[in-house]
C-alpha cells in the first residue's frame, strides 16, 4: 500500500498506541519536507474542534512548531458537564454514534474508557396521549413499527445506510491526505450533486420522495430532528440524516465526561492554552508568505498576540466576538444564525400523570420525546446517568427522585416546571447557542473552509451536520490543508473524483 509518509495518524496506524503513533509522526515530519516547518500556529476555540486541530497539526508538522489554543470560557465548549450530588451529567453534546472513526481513535489514542449506555425505553408523546415508543427488543420494535407505519421504517433504514456508507469514505480520503478548500468540496466528493442537494432541500421533501408516510415523519422523525437540534423537518436532509443516523446505531459516551478527549487531546499536543477572548484577527504585511495577529479583549493598546503563520477559527463566528481587521477586500461575516437551546438538568420526581400514567410506577418509559404539537413548552425530557456510572448503576423508576433532562426553545418556567415534575430538588439550566437554525441559510451555499491564505475556518462544517464528529473531520480536514498549503501541494486539494481515484492508489 502506498502512503504519503506524513499520513501517520490514527486512522493510518490502527491499534497502535499513542505513543508509538507519535514517535512515527516525529520521524516522518522531520523528512517530508523541503522548506522548514511552521514556526507558530494559533487556534481559537478549545472546543473538540480547536483541540482536534491542535492534535492533528502537532502529528503533522511535528514537535517544532508552537501551537497557540485560545479559549475564553472552558476547555470543551459546547462539551461540558453539570453537577449534580456529586454526580457529573453531560449538559451539551452526549452521544457518540458507533461509526464515528475519528472520535473512536482519540478515545482510544488517549487511554480514555468507553461509557456504554444504559438500557431503557424512549416514547413519542404529542401533548395528550403516548403515541408511539420503541421497545428494548429490536425484533419485536420492528414489526411494531412495520404495522403502524407500513414500509416507511425499512425505506428510512435503507436511506440512512446508504447516506452513511458514503460519508465513511471521507476517513479514506483523509487517510491518504486529501483535504477540501470548502465544505461544499467536502460533501461534493462524498457524495457528488446527490449530497449536496440534500445539504439544500428540506429532509421531509426527501423522505416523501422516497416514499415515506407523512405519518412516519410526523410521529417519529419530527421528534427525533426535535430532539437533536431543536427543529422542525424543514431542515435540510443531509444534516436530517446526520440526526437520524444518531437515532439509529448502537451510541457511546466517554467515561468521565466528553469534554476530557478536549482536555487530552490538548495535552497530547502539547498545545499552549492560553486563557483569552480574541477580538479580532489582523493581517500582517510581511514580505514573504502572509501572517497573522490576534487582537485579545482588555489588551487594544498592548502589543497583539502573533505573528503567526496560520491561524484556524475553531469556534461558530456567530456570538464569538471575533471580527476581521485590516482585510482587502474584507472577509465576509458568516451568513446564518444559531439556534437557541436550553438544557435543563432537574433531580426530582416525573409528573407521569402529564403523560397518561397517574401511578408513576406503572411508566415504562426512560425518555419521551415530543411531536410538533403546538402547546408543548419542552423537546424531551429523559432520565439521564452520570458521566461515570458505577458497575451496580440501575436507570430509577419514575416513582423515585432521578436526575432528568430536558430540552426546551426556551428557558422554563416556575409554571412549566411544575407541570413537568411533581417536585425537584434542583434545576440547573444551561442556555445554548446550539447548533446553526438551518431554515435561516436555506439555498446558501455552505461556506468556507480556507477564508484567506493561511486563514481557516472550521465551523462552516456545522451547516452541513453539527456533531462533535463533524468538528472533528473538519479539524483533519484543516490540518491538512495547512499541511499542504505550506508545502505547496496543492495536487491534494480540492481533488476531484477522489473515489476513482483512491482505488487505484490502493
Ligand atoms: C445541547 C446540545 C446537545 C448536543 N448533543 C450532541 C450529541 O449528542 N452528539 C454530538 O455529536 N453532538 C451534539 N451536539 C453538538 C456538539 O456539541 C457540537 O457540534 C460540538 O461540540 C462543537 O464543537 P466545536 O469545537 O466545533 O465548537 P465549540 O464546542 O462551540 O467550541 C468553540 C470554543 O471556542 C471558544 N470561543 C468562542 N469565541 C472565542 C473567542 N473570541 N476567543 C476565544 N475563544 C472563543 C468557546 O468558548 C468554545 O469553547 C450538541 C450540542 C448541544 C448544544
Ligand atoms: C512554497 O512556495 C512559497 C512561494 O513560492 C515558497 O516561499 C516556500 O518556500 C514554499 N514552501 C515549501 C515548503 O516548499
Ligand atoms: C441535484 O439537483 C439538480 C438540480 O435540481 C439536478 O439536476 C440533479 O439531477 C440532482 N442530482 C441528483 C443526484 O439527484
Ligand atoms: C401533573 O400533570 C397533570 C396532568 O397534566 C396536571 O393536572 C398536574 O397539575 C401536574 N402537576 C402535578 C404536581 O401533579
Ligand atoms: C419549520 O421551521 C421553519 C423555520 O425554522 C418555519 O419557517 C416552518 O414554518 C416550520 N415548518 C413547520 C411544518 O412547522
Amino acid at each position: 500500500m502506498r502512503r504519503p509518509p506524513w499520513s501517520t495518524d490514527g486512522d493510518a496506524c490502527g491499534g497502535f498506541s499513542f505513543l508509538l503513533t507519535a514517535l512515527v509522526v516525529l520521524s516522518s515530519a522531520a523528512t517530508a519536507q523541503d522548506g522548514a516547518p511552521p514556526s507558530k500556529i494559533a487556534v481559537v476555540g478549545a472546543g473538540i474542534g480547536g483541540s482536534a486541530t491542535a492534535h492533528f497539526l502537532r502529528q503533522h508538522f511535528g514537535p517544532e512548531v508552537q501551537l497557540d489554543v485560545y479559549e475564553k470560557g472552558q476547555v470543551g465548549g459546547r462539551l461540558a458537564t453539570v453537577t449534580v450530588n456529586n454526580n457529573q451529567y453531560e449538559a451539551g453534546g452526549s452521544v457518540v454514534h458507533a461509526l464515528n472513526m475519528h472520535m473512536q481513535d482519540f478515545v482510544k489514542q488517549l487511554g480514555l474508557a468507553y461509557r456504554r449506555g444504559v438500557s431503557g425505553k424512549t416514547a413519542v408523546f404529542d401533548g395528550t396521549e403516548v403515541i408511539a415508543e420503541e421497545s428494548d427488543w429490536y425484533l419485536l420494535d420492528l414489526l411494531r413499527l412495520w404495522w403502524r407505519y407500513g414500509t416507511s421504517f425499512i425505506r428510512v433504514h435503507m436511506w440512512l445506510e446508504e447516506v452513511m456508507e458514503k460519508f465513511m469514505r471521507i476517513y479514506k480520503y483523509q487517510a491518504h491526505g486529501y483535504a477540501f478548500t470548502s465544505v461544499e468540496e467536502l460533501v461534493d466528493s462524498l457524495g457528488g450533486s446527490g449530497f449536496l442537494n440534500m445539504t439544500r432541500r428540506p429532509l421531509s421533501d426527501s423522505l416523501l420522495e422516497l416514499g415515506v408516510s407523512q405519518r412516519f415523519i410526523d410521529e417519529v422523525i419530527a421528534p427525533i430532528i426535535r430532539l437533536n437540534y431543536g427543529q422542525n423537518v424543514s431542515i435540510p436532509a443531509f444534516v436530517g440524516a446526520v440526526s437520524l443516523a444518531s437515532a439509529h446505531s448502537n451510541l457511546w459516551a466517554v467515561e468521565g465526561g466528553n469534554k476530557r478527549v478536549c482536555e487530552g487531546l490538548l495535552k497530547a499536543a502539547n498545545a499552549n492554552l492560553v486563557n483569552a477572548h480574541v477580538t479580532a484577527v489582523r493581517p500582517l504585511h510581511t514580505d514573504g508568505a502572509p501572517q497573522y495577529q490576534l487582537l485579545l479583549a482588555g489588551e487594544e493598546e498592548a502589543t497583539p498576540a502573533g505573528a503567526y503563520d496560520a491561524v484556524v477559527l475553531a469556534t461558530p463566528l456567530q456570538g464569538s466576538g471575533v471580527s476581521f481587521l485590516d482585510f482587502t477586500p474584507a472577509v465576509e461575516p458568516a451568513a446564518g444564525t444559531y439556534h437557541g437551546t436550553v438544557a435543563t438538568v432537574v433531580h426530582g420526581y416525573l409528573n407521569t400523570s402529564l403523560f397518561g400514567f397517574p401511578d408513576p410506577r406503572l411508566f415504562p418509559y426512560a425518555g419521551v420525546l415530543t411531536t410538533e404539537a403546538p402547546a408543548l413548552f419542552f423537546n424531551s425530557v429523559a432520565s439521564v446517568y452520570p458521566v461515570s456510572v458505577s458497575p451496580g448503576f440501575r436507570r430509577k423508576g419514575a416513582h423515585e427522585a432521578a436526575v432528568y433532562k430536558v430540552f426546551s426553545p426556551e428557558v422554563l418556567t416556575k409554571e412549566q416546571l411544575k407541570t413537568l415534575f411533581r417536585s425537584y430538588y434542583s434545576v440547573q439550566a444551561t442556555e445554548w447557542q446550539a447548533y446553526p437554525r438551518y431554515g435561516s441559510a436555506a439555498g446558501a451555499a455552505l461556506p468556507p473552509v480556507e477564508l484567506r491564505p493561511h486563514l481557516y475556518y472550521l465551523n462552516g462544517v456545522e451547516w452541513a451536520g453539527s456533531a462533535m464528529e463533524m468538528s472533528a473531520v473538519a479539524a483533519k480536514n484543516i490540518a491538512l490543508l495547512v499541511y499542504h498549503r505550506w508545502n505547496n501541494q496543492s495536487h491534494k486539494v480540492d481533488h476531484k473524483d477522489l473515489m476513482h481515484r483512491i482505488k487505484t492508489e490502493l
